[in-house]
């Protein structure tokens, strides 16, 4: 029988510190309940002593996910490992995860701790853990670059202390995988109470290598669980991919010889959901969750496909979860056909009004646009007019018009905050016009950071998928909008970015307001 892999999902805690990637807790539930249809081992739902709202979504998670473990991230202090606890009470499997740095340069600067300081916190974190949960993991932050006789006598104390899991950050994305392999190869070797734990790998792709330092931990140094996000998600250049790890070990069963439990048939639907709800657009080349992923435009490649498809595919689309752009609904498909695609789509709906209000939208949608397909009523659910929050900006009406050798000119109405104001301006194009004029009504200041267009589906017919992503003040949003007119998903992601930075609603990002 193969080994197991243990994939450990922190979309939710590590992903989130991505700029302008906070979530609310709705929209972690959502996502912790995609990760749960995924089958991942285990679910870092958070930091729950980083905030209020963290806590909130911890324990929300806590009480409702059944089939996978979930876990609290902790720095190596009591008052933090109790409130994980805390969080986690509601959870039969649950996970406490305590982390404190052991690289010179973190322990000197960052803690301004010597190393018998935090040897000792690590193992007094560790024991005070255990006292609520026998799933504990111990992390030394900036393993990667800390000293290995240090770092051996850290982890052997905590491992006699219960740890159940040790897991060795590079924190910085500095490993290669060769190195990094047998970093951890040497680990165990040296650390005399390895095998009473299960060696975890953690990877940040600053130098692009995150999964296959990953996965050459796995391999050559014997890890059994990777830490990994959704579309690779993380702050910086991200974490290692779930998608690619995953696909990795099943793809190449014949070298790793690795049992996974991932149903692989819900990575496509993840990746979509984390991308809408985080507002960070999946590159179209990205690995198997990519647009292009499976699309073979050279003659050479499609002809082979078409006569054997193994030819240029090492994957199955369909088993990663792409459906050929079906059309599933239209303008006559009744609430009942809507409600029962949505259930067959796995999208979660939370209420009868959740789904009256996507239900409208959809109507408004298939009177515009005569093929509905599985992607439309996925991007409906993303749109947040029809999960609960903040809509203190809302559009009314747009119009805009441009002409060859005229400079383009739009007027946009809004409410806001219940009162209706209509603004006009000028711009370099439609979409520059209509976002200046809502600026000239609402006065933000805020800086346009990115702007990125995507067609849903296919063709011209498509819906445009818009996301923006704002700056304030220090703080940074995503807003998305779709509509089959590119420039009114432009207003309405624009619509939703403004909302965010105007919100009363906590948006949660655990790490960056914590000092060590
Ligand atoms: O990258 C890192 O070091 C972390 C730890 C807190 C596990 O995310
Ligand atoms: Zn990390």
């Amino acid at each position: 029988m193969a080994d197991r892999l243990i994939i450990f999902d922190t979309t939710l805690r590590d992903g989130e510190q991505s700029p302008g990637a906070s979530m609310t807790k709705e929209q972690k539930l959502r996502i912790a309940k995609q990760l749960e249809r995924l089958r991942v081992d285990v679910i870092e739902a958070g930091f729950a002593a980083s905030s209020n709202g963290d806590f909130d979504a911890v324990r929300t998670i806590a009480n409702t996910v059944k089939d996978s473990t979930v876990c609290s991230l902790a720095r190596a202090n009591d008052k933090d490992i109790s409130r994980a606890a805390e969080a986690l009470a509601g959870s039969d499997n649950k996970r406490i995860h305590t982390f404190i740095a052991t690289s010179p340069l973190h322990m000197e600067k960052k803690l301004r701790m010597t190393p018998d300081q935090v040897f000792e916190q690590a193992r007094l974190a560790v024991r005070f853990a255990r006292r609520f949960t026998d799933n504990v993991e111990f992390s030394p932050e900036d393993g990667y670059r800390s000293e290995p006789d240090f770092l051996c006598r850290v982890l052997e104390a905590v491992i006699a202390e219960g740890a159940t899991t040790i897991n060795i950050p590079d924190t910085v994305g500095y490993a290669v995988p060769e190195l990094y392999g047998q970093f951890i190869a040497d680990l165990r070797r040296r650390v005399p109470n390895s095998d009473k734990a299960v060696w975890s790998v953690h990877c940040h792709n600053d130098l692009g290598m995150a999964v296959a330092n990953s996965l050459a931990g796995v391999k050559l140094g014997g890890a059994r669980q990777v830490e990994c996000t959704i579309n690779g998600l993380g702050e910086r250049a991200g974490n290692c991919s779930l998608e690619e790890v995953v696909m990795a070990v099943k793809t190449r069963r014949d070298f790793f010889r690795l049992e996974v439990g991932i149903d692989t048939t819900q990575i496509v639907p993840a990746s979509k959901l984390v991308s809408a709800i985080t507002g960070f657009p999946v590159q179209p080349n990205k690995a198997v969750v990519g647009a292009n992923a499976f699309a073979h435009a050279s003659g050479i490649h499609q002809d082979g496909v078409l006569k054997a498809r193994d030819t240029y595919e090492i994957m199955r689309a369909e088993d990663v979860g792409w459906t050929a752009n079906k059309i599933v609904l239209g303008k006559l498909s009744g609430r009942n056909a809507f409600k029962q695609r949505v259930q067959e789509l796995g999208i979660p709906v939370d209420s009868e009004a959740e789904l009256n209000a996507a239900f409208a939208k959809f109507k408004e949608l298939a009177d515009r646009k005569a093929e509905i397909f599985d992607e439309d009523i996925q991007a409906l659910f993303s749109d947040e007019s029809v999960t609960p929050h903040d809509e203190h900006f809302k559009l009314i009406s747009l119009a805009q018009r441009s002409e060859t050798g005229e400079r383009p000119h739009a007027r946009v109405v809004l409410a806001i905050g219940g009162k209706e104001v209509a603004s006009e301006a000028d711009g370099n194009g439609p979409v520059d016009a209509s976002l200046k004029a809502i600026e000239s009504q609402v006065g933000s200041g805020s800086e346009l950071l990115l702007y990125s267009v995507n067609a849903i589906t296919t063709g011209t017919e498509s819906q445009g998928e818009v996301t923006v992503r704002l700056a304030r003040a220090g703080r940074i949003v995503n807003g998305v909008g779709a509509d089959p007119d590119i420039i009114a998903a432009s207003v309405k992601a624009y619509l939703n970015a403004l909302n965010k930075l105007y919100t009363t609603t906590e948006r949660l990002n655990p790490q960056t307001s914590l000092a060590p």
